[in-house]
């Protein structure tokens, strides 16, 4: 019986098949060389992860898109600042009383991104971080489980670090610090494109810390030795307080020391 075979032309002879495959070629360029194209805009990455969109020729803007809020106590400042950062010789450091052997229990009633915790736990004080921002705290969370996943001194660190979830006007009664911190969001600049971006994320998260004089004023009744409150160095003492004992005064911070003498 006569056996018949079907002939079918290689791909790249289809008439049909070569502007499919130039087409395929062309994306698979486009991939390579980091630029997408998608509704009419022009995605283009770093190849980190950032990605820059384009809009239309017309435009010709190009718009960041800033990477996502996210605490990180493995890379970047705070790594840096953990190595190379000047010890207890720094200004937070001598401001919360950490000197020679001393080394207070300290409470962070306004944790944060958690560096100013994470900092002061690198030299060996025991924090305990109070935030009441939910979104704040959930990344703190993360950020917490990361460093601790990464072990040996992080771990250590980490463990050094206690976070609380609530307002500190509540909680700061219930716990015991000799040493309480208060980092409350500072007031707006004129010039926003001098705040770094990380800030303004933070800000809009959790807006103003309006209620900071009733913070410190109660901490003032809580802390067994001293209260801190870290503040622009430019910036107008907040109203409703009483004058600081001493200031430790950097480029652009200060720390307001208000020593309580109860412990
Ligand atoms: C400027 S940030 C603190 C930054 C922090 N020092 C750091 O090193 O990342 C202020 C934070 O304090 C929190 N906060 C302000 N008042 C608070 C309060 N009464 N109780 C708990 N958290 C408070 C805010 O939600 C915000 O996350």
């Amino acid at each position: 019986m006569l056996q018949r075979t079907r002939y079918s032309p290689p791909e790249t002879d289809r008439p049909l098949a070569r502007p499919a495959l130039q087409f395929a070629r062309a994306w698979f360029r486009l991939l390579n060389s980091g630029a997408v194209v998608a509704g009419g805009k022009q995605l283009k990455t770093d190849g980190h992860g950032h990605w820059s969109v384009y809009g239309d020729e017309s435009e010709r803007s190009l718009k960041k898109v800033p990477p996502e809020l996210r605490v990180d106590f493995v890379n970047g400042a705070v790594a840096h600042r953990l190595r190379f950062g000047g010890g207890r010789g720094q200004d937070i450091a001598k401001a919360m009383g950490l000197r020679g052997g001393k080394t207070p229990n300290i409470i962070d009633a306004t944790a944060g991104l958690g560096r100013d915790s994470f900092l002061l736990a690198s030299l060996g004080a025991q924090v305990t971080m109070i935030e009441r921002s939910e979104k704040m705290h959930a990344l703190l969370v993360q950020g917490m489980e990361r460093a601790a996943a990464e072990g040996g001194e992080l771990r250590e660190i980490i463990g050094r670090m206690t976070l609380l979830k609530g307002d500190a006007k509540d909680l700061l009664p219930e716990v015991s610090g000799e040493a309480i911190l208060i980092d409350p969001m500072h007031p707006p600049r004129k010039s926003s494109a001098l705040v770094k971006l990380e800030l303004r994320q933070v800000r809009e998260i959790v807006g103003n810390d309006d209620d900071a004089a009733d913070l410190v004023r109660l901490a003032l009744r809580h802390a067994l030795n001293r209260v801190v409150l870290k503040w622009p160095a430019k910036a107008d003492p907040i109203q409703g307080i009483r004058p600081c004992t001493h200031q430790i005064l950097g480029k652009t911070t200060r720390y307001d020391v208000f020593m309580t003498g109860q412990g």
